[in-house]
């Protein structure tokens, strides 16, 4: 069969602030910079979710793109849209929201709501001009 990937665009808007609790105020600051200015910041994320496989000999579909895109906005956009990702998420108490720990989070909220054999890739963007890729 022909293997074709399918990508859904989204996009969410939240509030961060990267930060390790082990290191002193100083070494933080200089690591993360603005990044890591306490009463936190926003970005525009930019996602692309592409998911790959073969085309259903009966739709002529990977996935059908009313699905996929119901399935991001159910377990990504709900959970993460508007939100204050240190605050309002268990994931990102003790793990540093960072864009690559953003996309192999949004990853792994999507890769078992999909048929297993379909591939999944995320691409995140943080701004127009960095984004990460989850798995590269
Ligand atoms: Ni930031």
């Amino acid at each position: 069969m022909n293997k074709i990937a399918i990508v859904r665009c989204e996009h969410f808007n939240a509030a961060h602030r990267l930060h390790n609790k082990n290191w002193s105020d100083q070494k933080n600051k200089d690591v993360f910079g603005k990044c890591n200015n306490p009463n936190y910041h926003g970005h525009n994320y930019d996602l692309e979710v592409k998911v790959i496989g073969d085309c259903d000999p009966e739709t002529g579909y990977v996935i059908d793109t009313k699905i996929l895109s119901d399935l991001i906005k159910k377990y990504v956009l709900d959970r993460y849209d508007h939100k204050n990702l240190n605050l309002d998420t268990q994931e990102f108490k003790d793990v540093n929201p960072t864009a690559e720990n953003i996309a192999i989070s949004i990853y792994n909220l999507l890769k078992p709501k999909l048929a297993s054999d379909l591939e999944l890739k995320i691409k995140l963007y943080e701004t127009p001009r960095n984004f990460v890729e989850y798995p590269y």
